[in-house]
Protein backbone atom coordinates (compact mmCIF):
# COMPACT_ATOMS: atom_id res chain seq x y z
CA UNK A 1 0.00 0.00 0.00
CA UNK A 2 1.44 3.45 -0.80
CA UNK A 3 2.07 5.64 2.46
CA UNK A 4 -0.23 8.68 2.17
CA UNK A 5 1.21 11.76 3.61
CA UNK A 6 0.13 11.25 7.06
CA UNK A 7 2.34 8.62 7.09
CA UNK A 8 5.94 9.72 6.20
CA UNK A 9 8.75 10.30 7.54
CA UNK A 10 8.89 12.20 10.39
CA UNK A 11 12.39 13.83 8.99
CA UNK A 12 10.54 15.22 6.15
CA UNK A 13 7.80 16.60 8.54
CA UNK A 14 10.72 18.44 10.45
CA UNK A 15 12.31 19.68 7.41
CA UNK A 16 9.71 21.46 6.10
CA UNK A 17 8.51 22.39 9.81
CA UNK A 18 11.95 24.08 9.67
CA UNK A 19 11.03 26.41 6.79
CA UNK A 20 7.58 26.97 7.63
CA UNK A 21 6.36 27.31 11.10
CA UNK A 22 2.48 27.14 10.40
CA UNK A 23 3.42 23.21 8.62
CA UNK A 24 4.51 22.12 11.70
CA UNK A 25 1.23 22.25 13.48
CA UNK A 26 -0.10 20.17 10.84
CA UNK A 27 2.37 17.67 11.43
CA UNK A 28 1.81 17.23 15.09
CA UNK A 29 -1.30 17.08 14.73
CA UNK A 30 -1.30 13.91 12.13
CA UNK A 31 0.96 12.59 14.43
CA UNK A 32 -1.36 12.52 17.12
CA UNK A 33 -4.03 10.77 14.90
CA UNK A 34 -1.63 8.38 13.65
CA UNK A 35 -0.22 7.75 17.20
CA UNK A 36 -1.24 3.53 16.54
CA UNK A 37 1.14 3.16 13.39
CA UNK A 38 4.36 4.75 13.14
CA UNK A 39 6.57 4.70 9.98
CA UNK A 40 10.22 3.38 10.30
CA UNK A 41 13.58 3.68 8.39
CA UNK A 42 14.67 0.64 7.31
CA UNK A 43 17.92 1.65 4.80
CA UNK A 44 15.71 1.37 1.57
CA UNK A 45 13.23 3.57 2.32
CA UNK A 46 10.50 3.76 5.23
CA UNK A 47 7.73 1.02 6.03
CA UNK A 48 4.83 0.71 8.86
CA UNK A 49 4.44 -0.80 11.60
CA UNK A 50 2.13 -1.47 13.94
CA UNK A 51 4.85 -2.34 16.46
CA UNK A 52 6.94 0.92 16.22
CA UNK A 53 9.16 -0.59 19.46
CA UNK A 54 12.09 0.12 17.97
CA UNK A 55 13.42 -3.49 17.89
CA UNK A 56 13.83 -6.01 14.97
CA UNK A 57 15.64 -3.39 12.85
CA UNK A 58 18.21 -5.83 12.48
CA UNK A 59 17.50 -9.71 12.80
CA UNK A 60 17.26 -10.92 16.57
CA UNK A 61 20.22 -13.15 17.60
CA UNK A 62 19.85 -15.82 20.38
CA UNK A 63 18.68 -19.01 21.87
CA UNK A 64 15.23 -20.93 21.40
CA UNK A 65 14.55 -24.02 24.02
CA UNK A 66 12.41 -26.11 21.03
CA UNK A 67 15.11 -27.82 18.81
CA UNK A 68 17.06 -28.87 21.33
CA UNK A 69 14.56 -29.78 24.53
CA UNK A 70 11.41 -29.50 23.31
CA UNK A 71 8.78 -29.97 26.34
CA UNK A 72 11.84 -30.92 28.49
CA UNK A 73 12.61 -27.45 30.00
CA UNK A 74 12.99 -26.15 33.34
CA UNK A 75 14.33 -22.85 35.19
CA UNK A 76 17.66 -24.53 36.08
CA UNK A 77 17.85 -25.42 32.58
CA UNK A 78 17.40 -22.02 31.39
CA UNK A 79 19.38 -20.12 34.07
CA UNK A 80 22.43 -22.48 32.91
CA UNK A 81 21.78 -21.46 28.97
CA UNK A 82 21.87 -18.08 30.02
CA UNK A 83 25.19 -18.80 31.54
CA UNK A 84 26.43 -20.19 29.22
CA UNK A 85 25.66 -17.67 26.44
CA UNK A 86 28.02 -15.37 28.83
CA UNK A 87 30.69 -17.95 29.57
CA UNK A 88 31.20 -18.79 25.39
CA UNK A 89 31.26 -15.19 24.79
CA UNK A 90 28.36 -15.79 22.17
CA UNK A 91 26.78 -13.26 24.31
CA UNK A 92 29.11 -10.78 23.46
CA UNK A 93 29.07 -11.14 19.53
CA UNK A 94 24.90 -10.36 20.30
CA UNK A 95 23.29 -13.63 20.85
CA UNK A 96 21.14 -11.95 23.25
CA UNK A 97 17.63 -13.83 23.40
CA UNK A 98 17.62 -16.65 25.65
CA UNK A 99 13.95 -17.62 24.40
CA UNK A 100 11.27 -20.23 26.22
CA UNK A 101 9.37 -22.34 23.90
CA UNK A 102 6.10 -24.14 24.41
CA UNK A 103 5.52 -26.15 27.95
CA UNK A 104 6.38 -23.06 30.12
CA UNK A 105 2.70 -22.04 31.95
CA UNK A 106 0.44 -24.02 33.76
CA UNK A 107 -1.93 -25.73 31.57
CA UNK A 108 -4.62 -24.01 33.30
CA UNK A 109 -5.11 -20.17 33.56
CA UNK A 110 -5.38 -19.43 37.21
CA UNK A 111 -8.81 -18.69 38.61
CA UNK A 112 -8.40 -15.03 37.43
CA UNK A 113 -7.74 -16.17 34.04
CA UNK A 114 -4.01 -15.15 34.07
CA UNK A 115 -1.53 -17.33 32.84
CA UNK A 116 1.18 -18.89 34.93
CA UNK A 117 4.22 -20.26 35.02
CA UNK A 118 4.20 -24.52 35.37
CA UNK A 119 4.63 -24.50 39.02
CA UNK A 120 6.65 -27.84 38.38
CA UNK A 121 9.44 -26.51 36.25
CA UNK A 122 9.38 -23.33 36.85
CA UNK A 123 8.83 -22.74 40.78
CA UNK A 124 10.34 -19.40 40.57
CA UNK A 125 7.85 -17.77 38.59
CA UNK A 126 8.76 -16.34 35.30
CA UNK A 127 9.40 -12.60 36.90
CA UNK A 128 12.16 -14.12 38.45
CA UNK A 129 13.66 -15.59 35.95
CA UNK A 130 13.57 -12.54 33.23
CA UNK A 131 15.54 -10.86 36.31
CA UNK A 132 18.18 -13.53 36.49
CA UNK A 133 18.77 -13.10 32.46
CA UNK A 134 18.60 -9.83 32.72
CA UNK A 135 20.89 -9.37 35.47
CA UNK A 136 22.99 -11.43 32.65
CA UNK A 137 22.81 -8.66 30.50
CA UNK A 138 20.62 -11.05 28.30
CA UNK A 139 17.01 -11.33 27.73
CA UNK A 140 14.13 -13.15 28.19
CA UNK A 141 11.66 -14.25 25.82
CA UNK A 142 7.97 -16.11 25.85
CA UNK A 143 5.81 -18.10 23.88
CA UNK A 144 2.26 -18.44 23.09
CA UNK A 145 -0.21 -19.33 20.26
CA UNK A 146 -2.87 -17.59 18.32
CA UNK A 147 -5.17 -20.31 19.10
CA UNK A 148 -7.24 -22.15 22.41
CA UNK A 149 -3.84 -24.14 22.99
CA UNK A 150 -0.27 -23.81 22.20
CA UNK A 151 1.01 -26.67 19.54
CA UNK A 152 1.49 -29.13 22.50
CA UNK A 153 -1.90 -28.56 24.10
CA UNK A 154 0.14 -28.42 27.29
CA UNK A 155 -0.84 -24.88 28.14
CA UNK A 156 -2.93 -22.13 27.34
CA UNK A 157 -3.16 -20.17 23.83
CA UNK A 158 -3.78 -16.51 24.20
CA UNK A 159 -6.42 -16.16 21.62
CA UNK A 160 -9.04 -14.20 23.51
CA UNK A 161 -7.06 -13.58 26.22
CA UNK A 162 -4.16 -11.42 23.71
CA UNK A 163 -4.40 -8.03 25.96
CA UNK A 164 -4.16 -10.06 29.51
CA UNK A 165 -1.66 -12.53 28.37
CA UNK A 166 0.79 -9.30 26.82
CA UNK A 167 0.41 -6.83 29.72
CA UNK A 168 0.83 -9.97 32.04
CA UNK A 169 4.34 -10.71 29.67
CA UNK A 170 4.77 -7.11 30.39
CA UNK A 171 4.58 -7.39 33.85
CA UNK A 172 7.24 -10.24 34.26
CA UNK A 173 9.82 -8.16 32.39
CA UNK A 174 9.46 -10.45 28.81
CA UNK A 175 11.61 -8.80 25.78
CA UNK A 176 10.04 -11.37 23.34
CA UNK A 177 7.07 -13.29 22.28
CA UNK A 178 7.16 -15.93 19.99
CA UNK A 179 3.46 -16.61 18.65
CA UNK A 180 2.50 -19.90 16.92
CA UNK A 181 -0.45 -20.72 14.99
CA UNK A 182 -1.55 -24.30 16.61
CA UNK A 183 -5.37 -24.96 17.92
CA UNK A 184 -6.69 -21.78 16.04
CA UNK A 185 -10.66 -20.56 15.40
CA UNK A 186 -10.89 -20.41 11.72
CA UNK A 187 -10.30 -16.71 11.63
CA UNK A 188 -7.36 -15.75 9.25
CA UNK A 189 -3.75 -15.29 10.57
CA UNK A 190 -4.85 -11.84 9.37
CA UNK A 191 -6.92 -10.77 12.11
CA UNK A 192 -5.42 -13.09 14.58
CA UNK A 193 -1.88 -12.07 14.51
CA UNK A 194 -2.31 -8.05 14.53
CA UNK A 195 -4.74 -8.76 17.87
CA UNK A 196 -1.33 -9.39 19.42
CA UNK A 197 0.44 -6.56 17.72
CA UNK A 198 -2.32 -4.35 18.94
CA UNK A 199 -2.35 -5.71 22.48
CA UNK A 200 1.85 -5.88 23.12
CA UNK A 201 1.86 -1.99 21.71
CA UNK A 202 -0.73 -1.09 24.36
CA UNK A 203 1.26 -3.39 27.40
CA UNK A 204 3.74 -0.69 28.54
CA UNK A 205 6.56 -2.45 27.44
CA UNK A 206 8.59 -3.25 23.96
CA UNK A 207 8.85 -6.42 23.39
CA UNK A 208 10.10 -8.50 20.16
CA UNK A 209 6.99 -9.92 18.17
CA UNK A 210 7.99 -12.81 16.57
CA UNK A 211 4.90 -14.23 14.20
CA UNK A 212 5.13 -17.62 13.91
CA UNK A 213 2.50 -18.44 11.19
CA UNK A 214 4.49 -20.81 9.29
CA UNK A 215 4.31 -18.73 5.65
CA UNK A 216 0.64 -19.32 5.71
CA UNK A 217 -1.60 -16.41 4.04
CA UNK A 218 1.31 -14.87 2.06
CA UNK A 219 2.95 -13.37 5.46
CA UNK A 220 6.15 -11.78 3.46
CA UNK A 221 3.63 -9.56 2.11
CA UNK A 222 1.83 -8.30 5.60
CA UNK A 223 3.64 -9.51 8.73
CA UNK A 224 6.23 -6.43 8.60
CA UNK A 225 3.15 -4.64 9.74
CA UNK A 226 2.66 -6.19 12.25
CA UNK A 227 5.78 -7.81 13.58
CA UNK A 228 9.02 -7.07 13.83
CA UNK A 229 9.56 -10.72 12.33
CA UNK A 230 7.66 -13.21 10.57
CA UNK A 231 8.76 -16.67 9.96
CA UNK A 232 7.82 -18.15 6.77
CA UNK A 233 8.34 -21.95 6.94
CA UNK A 234 7.43 -25.17 9.08
CA UNK A 235 9.95 -26.02 11.81
CA UNK A 236 13.60 -26.16 10.82
CA UNK A 237 16.02 -28.91 12.46
CA UNK A 238 20.03 -29.38 12.38
CA UNK A 239 19.63 -31.57 9.51
CA UNK A 240 21.45 -30.66 5.92
CA UNK A 241 19.92 -32.47 3.22
CA UNK A 242 19.51 -29.32 0.94
C1 LIG B 1 15.67 -29.71 35.06
O1 LIG B 1 15.97 -30.63 34.05
C2 LIG B 1 17.22 -31.25 34.22
C3 LIG B 1 17.50 -32.08 32.97
O2 LIG B 1 16.43 -32.92 32.66
C4 LIG B 1 17.22 -32.08 35.51
O3 LIG B 1 18.48 -32.67 35.69
C5 LIG B 1 16.87 -31.18 36.67
O4 LIG B 1 16.71 -31.94 37.82
C6 LIG B 1 15.58 -30.40 36.41
N1 LIG B 1 15.39 -29.43 37.46
C7 LIG B 1 14.18 -29.07 37.89
C8 LIG B 1 14.12 -27.99 38.92
O5 LIG B 1 13.15 -29.59 37.49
Amino acid sequence: MAPTAAQRSPTACAATAAVLLLLLTSCLAVAATDATTTTVATGGGTRRVLVANGLGLTPQMGWNSWNHFQGNINETIIRRTADALVATGLAKAGYTYVNLDDYWADSQRNNKGYMVANPKTFPSGIKALADYVHSKGLKLGLYSSAGTRTCSKQMPGSLGHEDTDAKTFASWGVDYLKYDNCNRDGTPETVRFPRMARALTNSGRSIFYSLCEWGNMDVAKWGGSYGNSWRTTGDITDTWTR
